[in-house]
């Protein structure tokens, strides 16, 4: 039996309508807090769709667990309106997406220079930014675009907003967690199928469209670098699952949306992985003190228990309206809570 302070995790998406539902439901079961993303199909750019989107989820939630949400930053804002929306505790943190690097992200940015103003106020309210840390360019290779992103936009902005607290979303590169540990100010969420999968399991053998998803997965000495730093507990990396739904006929198709849907398995597959790795001391830093600390936010000290389900038959599909959901899971074995 393990015992850990029920987790938070820092990145979900949630969608809308049926998705939402069940996307919710399931974060209730083990998260109590999550921080939400604003890539909708209309994103998260007035304080409308901010309420709206904050009544819709609320109402299914009804204070089970703490929600914070996110603003899709781009020049449709007014400063004016960020900050009040700020003060007015309807969001936490801004998010930032470049153009075309993922699921609902036409409207991100070009040149991360045109949103110098808002950065201004980010960095003098002190609101989070959350990173989609790639540069876009189809001169360079898709696997180099975290990398490039550290080297451009990144290293811009620190330079000229030193003191703008960042997260540097889902990495996936040795780079990156370099980049973190050598900075201030910034910290890095970790999703589970980033630390479990690598090129070999993704597209080694067969394509999986069930691991496709922005950043793509790296390799393996990648992919060593990130478990290392998680297992190690250290305090700048914490878990943000970058659970994305998307109904099967999308993924499987002749376009395959980015995005795994990791919620449902998520904590077992982290549990096993500590375990298997002997580090289980270090799963509440993981999964609840660090993150809570970059941000600066309190948690309840509350356990909840799981124990080791051998062999389990782990449920792939879930009915969701007249479609699927497709569940990530990587052991064989599964924590089951109790
Ligand atoms: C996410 C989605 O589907 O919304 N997809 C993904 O591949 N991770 C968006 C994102 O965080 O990149
Ligand atoms: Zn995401």
């Amino acid at each position: 039996m393990i015992s850990i302070y029920k987790p938070s995790d820092f990145h979900v998406h949630l969608r809308e309508g049926e998705i939402l539902n069940q996307a919710l439901k399931e974060n209730i079961a083990y998260f109590q807090k999550i921080l939400v993303m604003p890539n909708l199909k209309k994103p998260i750019t007035n304080s409308k769709r901010l309420i709206s989107y904050r009544n819709q989820i609320e109402s299914i939630n009804k204070n089970k667990i703490k929600i914070f949400f996110t603003i899709y930053l781009n020049s449709e804002w007014s400063t004016k309106e960020i900050v009040n929306c700020y003060k007015n505790k309807l969001f936490f943190a801004a998010k930032l997406y470049p153009k075309n690097a993922t699921t609902n992200s036409k409207t991100g940015f070009s040149d991360i220079k045109d949103l110098t103003k808002y950065f201004y106020i980010l960095e003098k309210h002190n609101i989070p930014l959350c990173l989609h840390g790639e540069s876009i360019s189809y001169q360079d290779d898709p696997f180099d675009r975290e990398k490039k992103f550290l080297e451009k936009e990144l290293s811009w902005l620190r330079k000229h907003f030193p003191n703008l607290k960042i997260t540097l979303e889902h990495i996936t590169t040795k780079d990156a967690v370099d980049y973190v540990k050598e900075n201030k100010n910034i910290s890095a969420s970790i999703t589970t199928h980033h630390l479990l999968e690598n090129t070999n399991s993704f597209l080694g053998d067969s394509l999986k469209p069930e691991l496709f998803c922005k950043p793509i997965i790296k390799n393996r000495n990648h992919q060593i670098s990130l478990q290392k730093i998680a297992l190690s507990g250290h305090k700048n990396f914490f878990f943000g699952s970058d659970s994305a739904p998307h109904y099967k006929k999308l993924k499987f198709n002749n376009e395959c949306c980015a995005g795994v849907y990791s919620t449902k398995y998520s904590i077992s597959n982290i549990i096993e992985f500590f375990s298997l790795n002997k580090k289980t001391k270090n799963l509440n830093k993981f999964l609840s003190l660090n993150g809570n600390t970059h941000y600066g936010l309190d948690f309840l000290k509350k356990e909840i228990s799981f124990k080791k389900i051998k062999n389990y038959k782990f449920q792939k599909l879930s009915k969701c309206g007249d479609d699927f959901l497709c569940h990530y899971n990587h052991f064989k074995d599964y924590w089951s809570k109790i």
